[in-house]
């Protein structure tokens, strides 16, 4: 008989990785599963139900969100909130972070990063979306947790993870002893280990990108990007060009089969589109702990400072060898320097600079 171990059974076993944890971080594990179960639910029916289309309100970055957006940001808020080992969520979803009060959490030591619904513009046509959270341990020691417990660098994450919502769910976490994924089989309603020890392959043949915003690249972006159209058989170019638009699913397609993800700075998005905290951090943290690399092309993404909520960044993430070759072309031809390097610096923290 097959023996399938479960997210609960594997987190328990795994929490004598941490001689001093008390099964806290285990515990909060356990409730972000609960949602992503509960939320899957919702996204299976999404085609079913009269759910789709915008929930007519805007978020902070001025994007409509759509009701599933809505839904999973309640439905994980609240299965943090009864856990009771959470003081903060910040999510992508809300302008400001949340307390969390009450005689349940008045112990709490983690804040949870999240965004609650990855690629949410797929819904409508039925292409996987996402969830991604990261995990960090508070760093005041009494009070209430502050805005400085939350904007830690994404070296100090102790768990991040995602779930894909597609052709199967899966759940995909770490907390920095390695990556392992788990698919939910709906007949048990249990996320089932299936996919032990995941790691990214050090080369690939999958480039993903927005190619539509190709004139507004950095040079370095666009040399890379011929590179990638170039035939060269002892390298296997041409290679493949995958963009789903979910980064969650792009992501997990590359760490599967080897590949690089690139959102690069734009015109409309001069820092970058994707959000430092609840994207980048997370997916860097995955990424390098499953053998890969994620750079904004001139430093790691887990050494960003991170000054605000909703920082932005550009990402290149994946693979080691195709990261590094993008790494290569960047400083070859966008070098950042002198006063560029200031204005960047300043753009990536909000302080200049426009958001799409
Ligand atoms: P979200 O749905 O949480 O706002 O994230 C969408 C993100 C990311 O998932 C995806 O890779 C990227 O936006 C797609 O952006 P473009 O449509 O600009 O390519
Ligand atoms: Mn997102
Ligand atoms: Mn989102």
């Amino acid at each position: 008989m097959q023996v399938v171990k479960t997210l609960g059974q594997f987190i328990i076993e795994k929490q004598n990785d941490f001689p001093y944890a008390k099964g806290e971080l285990s515990r909060l594990l356990r409730d972000i599963g609960i949602a992503a179960k509960i939320v899957n639910r919702e996204v299976n029916k999404a085609g079913l139900m009269d759910i789709l289309g915008d929930a007519g309100t805007m978020n902070i970055q001025g994007e409509c969100q759509k009701k599933l957006d809505v839904y999973a940001n309640e439905q994980f808020i609240s299965a943090l909130q009864s856990g009771g080992e959470c003081c903060i969520v910040a999510s992508e979803e809300n302008d400001e972070f949340i307390h969390i009060e009450g005689e349940v959490s008045k112990n709490a030591k983690y804040i949870v990063a999240i965004d609650p619904l990855d690629g949410s513009s797929n819904i409508d046509v039925n292409v996987a979306v996402g969830t991604i959270f990261s995990i960090y341990r508070r760093k005041t020691t009494e009070g209430k947790a502050t805005i400085e417990d939350v904007l830690q660098r994404g070296t100090e994450q102790v768990a991040a993870g995602y779930v894909i919502y597609g052709s199967s769910t899966m759940l995909v976490y770490t907390t920095g002893k390695g990556v392992n994924g788990f698919t939910l089989d709906p007949s048990i309603g249990e996320f089932c280990l299936s996919h032990p020890e995941m790691k990214i392959p050090a080369d690939g043949t999958i480039y993903s990108i927005n190619e539509g915003n190709y004139v507004h690249f950095p040079d370095g972006v666009k040399k890379y990007l011929k590179y990638c159209q170039v035939e060269d058989v002892d390298t296997k170019r041409p290679y493949t060009s995958r963009y789903i638009g979910s980064m969650v699913a792009d992501i997990h397609r590359n760490m599967i089969k080897g590949g690089i993800f690139l959102y690069p700075t734009t015109a409309s998005a001069p820092s970058g589109k994707l959000r430092l905290v609840y994207e980048c951090n997370p997916m860097s943290f995955i990424i390098e702990q499953a053998g890969g690399r994620a750079t904004d092309g001139f430093e790691r993404i887990l050494d960003k400072e991170v000054v605000g909520l909703h920082q932005r960044s550009c990402i290149f993430i994946g693979s080691e060898n195709m990261v590094r070759k993008v790494e290569e072309l960047m400083k070859e031809f966008s070098p950042r320097q002198g006063a560029d390097k200031v204005e960047a610096k300043l753009e990536d923290l909000g302080v200049i600079g426009g958001i799409d």
